[in-house]
């Protein structure tokens, strides 16, 4: 087979494995931890110690002056929420987004998010919460060697408007590996037909963000957290994935429905990171070797 740059060798697509693992674990961990009346610093420190705890380092930490270990995005917070002695409420949701970087040193980043609800959530909230779910779902479900990376965008989008919700422009997936934010962009809208042509043994993410209203984002003046300019809610999830001979392996995938997010009774289990699924992702990916 042709070794080409942008493809880790089998050893390195090992340990790429592994953090991805540990990102998906910490979000097993924090999930059933999660009620009212805990911090967002409560979810820092969660997440901090758990990974510091496995030989790994959190990667948002001094990330181009990220403060924290973890993001922490409540309501109508977009992404990059950074924790702080804000009190978690009954009817919240909030997304966690954990990324690793296994081994500590010259390691390799594993980046996955969900939300989560606090107590009972509104009817807008499950809205959009299970849509951007399922437009993860969806999203992955485009992804296969040959397929354009604007397929994906573009069945994210589609599906998303479908139920009435919007998709936000102005932040991406992205490949990642070594680096926390490589090339490829991943947006989450687009056309068919359209940018970089996927390849067996490419690394990415795919995280649409969700918004109940219009999909314009605001930068707050600590630079960071991203709000929804109407102020409307938002919800996010996020997958790593490995493109496969027919697909994709999703890297941080769950073993488990998460607890306090989509082992609530409206939520529908989507078809690629389900845990039954996830077997025959490994099956395709070994059948691959
Ligand atoms: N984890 C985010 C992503 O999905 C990036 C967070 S960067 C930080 O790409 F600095 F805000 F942590
Ligand atoms: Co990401
Ligand atoms: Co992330």
């Amino acid at each position: 087979m042709q070794v080409r740059s942008d493809v880790l060798s089998a050893a390195e697509l090992d340990q790429m494995r592994a953090s991805c693992r540990l990102a998906a674990a910490t979000l097993e961990m924090v999930g059933p931890l999660l009620r009212a009346g805990m911090t967002t610093l409560d979810i820092d420190r969660l997440v901090h110690d758990f990974i510091v705890g496995h030989a790994a380092y959190p990667s948002p930490l001094n990330y181009r002056g990220f403060p924290k270990s973890v993001c922490t995005s409540i309501n109508d917070v977009v992404c990059h929420g950074i924790p702080d002695a804000t009190v978690l409420k009954d009817g919240d949701i909030v997304n966690v987004d954990v990324t690793t970087y296994l081994p500590a040193k010259n390691g390799f980043h594993g980046d996955t998010s969900a939300t989560f609800f606090i107590g009972e959530p509104s009817a807008m909230a499950k809205h959009v919460v299970e849509v951007a779910r399922q437009a993860l779902e969806v999203g992955m479900a485009v992804v296969k060697p040959d397929a354009r990376i604007g397929d994906i965008g573009h069945a994210i989008q589609t599906f998303v408007e479908s139920k009435g919700c919007s998709v936000v422009r102005d932040y991406t997936g992205h490949g990642i590996g070594r680096v926390f934010h490589a090339e490829p962009s991943v947006p989450h809208f687009g056309r068919p037909g359209t940018g970089p042509r996927i390849r067996k043994g490419h690394i990415f993410t795919i995280e649409p963000m969700v918004n109940i209203g219009g999909y314009a984002t605001e930068e707050m003046a600590d630079g960071w957290t991203v709000r929804t300019r109407d102020r409307s809610l938002s919800a996010q999830f996020e997958h790593t994935i490995l493109v496969t001979r027919t697909g994709c392996e999703v890297l941080t995938r769950r073993s488990q429905p998460l607890v306090n997010s989509e082992d609530r009774p409206w939520v529908q289990l989507g078809p690629l990171s389900s845990p039954t699924s996830a077997v025959r992702s490994e099956d395709g990916a070994a059948a691959d070797r």
